[in-house]
């Protein structure tokens, strides 16, 4: 099973956007996707329509209840309104882990066993993350072959990649797994000065593991989170989905050379 986390230490850059993105694109191909929402916002489960102070069994279980067997993880896991695609919704009570589970032996490696578990079941697994540097983050990163690190293509945005990358620093120093990233510039709008100036200094700085293209801005995202569907589902056609069918099949390429 393939597993990508996508991940930036600031909201706002499209993370969100690229996890229902992917997977729409993939379920399409006839992958069998488990989407993970580690996000305590939830706005994963929210795409998806599923109001997450309602839901009985969220991802919060899997780092309470100390079961990683398939039948409980199973339960952790719902269907979309998407064929080939399920979902391991999150909650606001995600929150909470850090003080509880806080540096507790073996607790990064959580949802890397469980993903060993559930390759049984699924082809690939996303997993968003939240946009702080915590028990989420540091588990998400862990458990997957590649990171993708969208980034807004303005400058405000720039913080959140310096960041992001000190973090992939600090835990190279600290895992034994070597970390592979690759940042994916969004909302890029050929019309504005500050998208050429920002994505000018990106290319400078993050050359070698900077995606060769970019994700323009497009309205048919906001358009399908509010049909609580993937754009790449509802306007297949659109610009900005194109843009994700290739970065796709850029990321299956990379996957294909790291396996073969
Ligand atoms: N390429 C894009 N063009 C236009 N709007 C976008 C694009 N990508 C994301 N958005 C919108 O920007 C907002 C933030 O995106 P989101 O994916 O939720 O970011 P994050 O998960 O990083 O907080 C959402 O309203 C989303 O619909
Ligand atoms: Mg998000």
């Amino acid at each position: 099973m393939i597993v990508w986390t996508v991940a930036n230490q600031k909201g706002g850059v499209g993370k969100t956007t690229t996890v229902i993105t992917l997977a729409g694109l993939l379920s399409k191909q006839g992958k069998r996707v488990l989407l993970l929402d580690t996000d305590p916002h939830a706005s994963l489960t929210s795409c998806f329509g599923y109001d997450s102070d309602e839901l009985d069994v969220t991802l919060f279980d899997l780092f309470t209840e100390n079961d990683l067997s398939l039948d409980n993880l199973r339960k952790l896991i719902l269907p979309t309104n998407v064929n080939n695609i399920s979902l391991m919704p999150g909650s606001i009570a995600l929150a909470t882990l850090d003080k509880t589970l806080g540096a507790q032996e073996g607790v990064g490696l959580l949802l890397d066993r469980a993903l060993k578990t559930l390759a049984v079941d699924f082809d690939v697994a996303i997993i968003d993350c939240p946009p702080v540097l915590g028990v989420m983050m540091v588990n998400a990163l862990a458990a997957s072959s590649r990171i993708i690190v969208p980034t807004q293509t303005e400058f405000l945005a720039l913080k959140g990649l310096e960041r992001m990358m000190k973090t992939f620093e600090i835990l190279r120093g600290t895992n034994a797994k070597e970390l592979k990233y690759i940042v994916v510039p969004t909302m890029y709008d050929k019309r504005t000065r500050a998208s050429h100036e920002s994505l000018d200094t990106i290319k400078k700085e993050y050359e070698n593991v900077l995606w060769t293209d970019v994700i323009p801005v497009d309205t048919r995202f906001r358009d399908a989170s509010q049909e609580h569907m993937p754009a790449s589902i509802l306007y297949p056609d659109s610009r900005g989905v194109k843009a994700y069918q290739m970065l796709l099949s850029d990321l299956l390429m990379l996957e294909g050379q790291a396996h073969g």
